[in-house]
């Protein structure tokens, strides 16, 4: 068979000039060739918004969001791994279709938008507290001490998890995002440590539940088990996964955003006198800078991918921060507009994989930006340069953030 590689342009993604700042050379792409390789990942990439939208509705197109960091291990390091590939297959995205679905299903139950705002006063609370903890400072790094620590509290409350024990989500959460780092074997034990006693704990929680509901995400669980629904393995690893997909997305969206707004004044002083404006605002941010730079698909069968025949299993990267900026979609797509409507940005993905906490990462991200303008009305930076860390490719998120008030 021909390889469709060949008739391909091909880029790099990983020269440090792109890694900077990729969207020159996204642009570029886009405007050139809808298909092109990145030869260091073995893969193809999608930049243009249509291309990205139809392969994302796509369910030949598999998910791989997590093919780098496990999918390059030796035989003997997945073989010690295996505890933590047990309970990664249990997560929601990476079993077929019909559990996929039943699990989409039993998280909708929880997931609704009544239960999104019942929970709007305790993210205000949780918010306060975390400013309350730095006021007499005058400063903080937003990223340790807000983006970080907010959705992981948020996620605590959600799973009914006793204040105490907010440190010990934080730590487990810092461990279990390891399992993106590429081929890091050491980081990837730890990783599974943390698994392994988080599901430990939750176990312990869920049969509290059992034996006395309230009104929490452990609890409707527990009630889908006793219908037969679901089982425990299923439950505890579908948490860490919940614990996964809510934490760092949610963080780099407050922190992000907060740079884009200090990057644009006008925009800034736009929000403070226009607050009517945040839910806009919240999307330019997702738009511009969302936290998923990019997400992972293979090809599960033979598919015409930006109008090419690609063969079966092969890798395709869909840069959300291209498609995301595309010309054809978005007037003026480098420009950071918080009144920008419609805002049809590809940031919490689309289809059957749909983000299921978009509704409470966006309500999170409300909150705290509405409660930082509120309390600090001189907040401004203080910091010389952004102190990014990025990974390729497109990954993006910041290191610290600091700023006085
Ligand atoms: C700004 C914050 C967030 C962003 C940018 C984000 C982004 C995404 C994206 C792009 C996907 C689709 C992945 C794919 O197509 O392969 C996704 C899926 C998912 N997200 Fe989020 N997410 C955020 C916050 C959250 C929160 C707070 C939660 C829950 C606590 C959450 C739970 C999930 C789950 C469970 C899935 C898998 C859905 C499925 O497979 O059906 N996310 N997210």
């Amino acid at each position: 068979m021909s390889d469709p590689a060949l008739a391909v342009p091909s880029h790099d993604l990983f020269a440090p000039d792109v890694v900077a700042d990729p969207h020159p050379l996204l642009h570029r792409i886009r405007a050139e060739s809808p298909l092109s390789r990145v030869p260091a990942l073995n893969g193809y990439l999608l930049t243009r918004h249509a291309d990205i939208v139809t392969a994302l509705k796509d369910r030949r197109l598999i998910t791989a969001n997590l093919g780098q960091g496990l999918d390059r291990l030796s035989q003997a390091e997945r073989d010690e791994l295996a505890p933590v590939l047990r309970s990664v297959a249990l997560w929601m995205g990476h079993t077929d279709e019909a559990d996929h679905v039943r699990f989409q299903q039993l998280l909708k139950r929880y997931f609704t938008p009544a239960t999104v705002n019942a929970l709007r006063p305790r993210v205000e609370h949780l918010t306060g507290e975390l400013l309350d903890a730095v006021a007499a400072d005058g400063r903080m790094d937003v990223v340790k001490d807000l983006a970080y620590p907010l959705p992981a509290n948020v996620i605590a409350e959600m799973l009914g998890m006793p204040t105490s024990e907010r440190e010990r989500l934080q730590a487990w959460s810092r461990d279990i995002l390891a399992v993106f780092a590429p081929a890091d074997f050491e980081r990837l034990k730890q990783c599974q440590r943390s698994v392994l006693e988080m599901q430990d704990y939750l176990r312990g929680l869920v049969a509290q539940r059992r034996a006395d509901p309230r009104e929490d995400l452990l609890s409707m669980f527990a009630a889908a088990e006793r219908e037969g629904l679901v089982n425990e393995d299923e439950i505890v690893a579908n948490c860490v996964l919940l614990l996964f997909a809510g934490h760092e997305t949610t963080a780099n969206l407050i922190a992000n955003g907060l740079v884009l707004l200090f990057e644009n004044p006008d925009q800034l002083a736009l929000l403070r006198s226009r607050r009517e404006l945040m839910p806009t605002a919240v999307e330019e941010m997702l738009r511009c800078d969302g936290p998923a730079g990019v997400i992972v698909r293979v090809t599960g069968e033979p598919v015409e991918v930006a109008g090419r025949e690609l063969p079966a299993g092969q890798v395709l990267y869909l840069a959300m921060l291209a498609g995301n900026r595309d010309p054809e979609v978005f007037a003026d797509p480098d420009t950071f507009d918080i009144t920008r409507k419609p805002n049809r940005h590809t940031a919490f993905g689309l289809g059957p994989f749909y983000c299921l906490g978009a509704a409470l990462a966006r309500m999170e991200a409300d909150v705290c930006f509405t409660v930082l303008l509120d309390r600090l009305p001189d907040l401004r930076p203080a910091y010389d340069v952004v102190d990014r860390v990025v990974t390729p490719p497109l990954g993006r998120r910041l290191a610290t953030l600091e700023v006085a008030f």
